[in-house]
């Protein structure tokens, strides 16, 4: 039985993998900021819950005194907003997707790390969306890209620490978050389907976990092709 940490884990993906993590026994500790949502999942035998704004530095840290010793760390929490008006550009709200999905994960790192056992094992959730400039996506893309860029540093940073370090490039998930979305998303999966993929990598010790596998394949030679074929495609899907 190990300790899994889990953020994000009160919806969608990290909720589907505190469910697939307790079913198989494992304990785990759920993280998120809706009390409700969490409580909903600490009924589970096995699991406990902490509630905070991950965006607030403070309150991560008061946090790092109450996990104890962790053999995973799930950094999985986040949003993601779209700028509709380039020319009259957002910069708070490019500032809100930054902070929750880049900046609250070093909070995370100064917290929990410390916390780590030796054998651990720290998985960042980023996304596909990362490996193509899409429209509107100015935010939601540039913390992705840096979130994989952070964690490709730690998976050689740690690594003379005994810490492993996987990053999880998913697709179209169904979840709240793609709810919103109105455009399509082809090779959409379920959030358990996502969560069994990552499972599955994590156990095997992957340190790239990408999928759905044929979605992933077509975005990588799209992003091979010269940058000029993808902005064609791009500016289509504009209009
Ligand atoms: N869905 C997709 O298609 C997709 C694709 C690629 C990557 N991802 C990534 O997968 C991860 C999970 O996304 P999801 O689709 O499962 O989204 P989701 O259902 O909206 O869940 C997001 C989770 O993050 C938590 N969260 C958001 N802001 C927070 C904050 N300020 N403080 C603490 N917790 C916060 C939410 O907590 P509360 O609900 O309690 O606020 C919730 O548990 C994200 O990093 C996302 O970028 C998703």
């Amino acid at each position: 039985m190990s300790r899994i940490l889990i953020t994000g884990a009160s919806s969608g993906i990290g909720e589907a993998l505190t469910r697939s993590y307790q079913a198989r026994g494992e304990q785990v500790i759920a993280c998120g900021r809706s009390q409700a949502k969490l409580e909903q999942l600490t009924h589970l035998n096995g699991v406990s819950s902490l509630q905070f704004d991950i965006t607030d530095r403070e309150q991560v840290m008061a946090t790092a005194s109450q996990v104890g010793q962790l053999d995973t760390i799930i950094l999985n929490a986040g949003d993601c907003e779209y700028i509709d008006d380039a020319i009259n550009f957002d910069s708070q709200l490019f500032e809100r997707v930054i902070n929750v999905n880049l900046v609250s994960v070093a909070y995370c790192l100064e917290a929990w790390l410390p916390h780590l056992a030796p054998h651990g094992r720290l998985v960042f959730v980023s996304s596909s969306a990362q490996l193509l400039p899409f429209p509107r996506a100015q935010a939601y893309g540039a913390s992705k890209a840096g979130l994989t860029y952070l964690a490709n540093v730690m998976q050689i940073e740690l690594a003379r620490h005994d810490i492993a370090v996987s990053v999880v490039h998913p697709g179209f998930v169904a979840t709240p978050l793609t709810d919103k979305n109105t455009f399509d998303m082809p090779f959409k999966i379920t959030a358990e389907q996502a969560a069994n993929y990552i499972i599955a990598g994590v156990d095997k010790g992957k340190s790239d976990i990408n999928f759905p596998g044929l979605f992933i394949f077509i975005l990588k030679f799209l992003r091979a092709l010269p940058s000029a074929c993808w902005r064609a495609i791009a500016l289509r899907m504009q209009s």
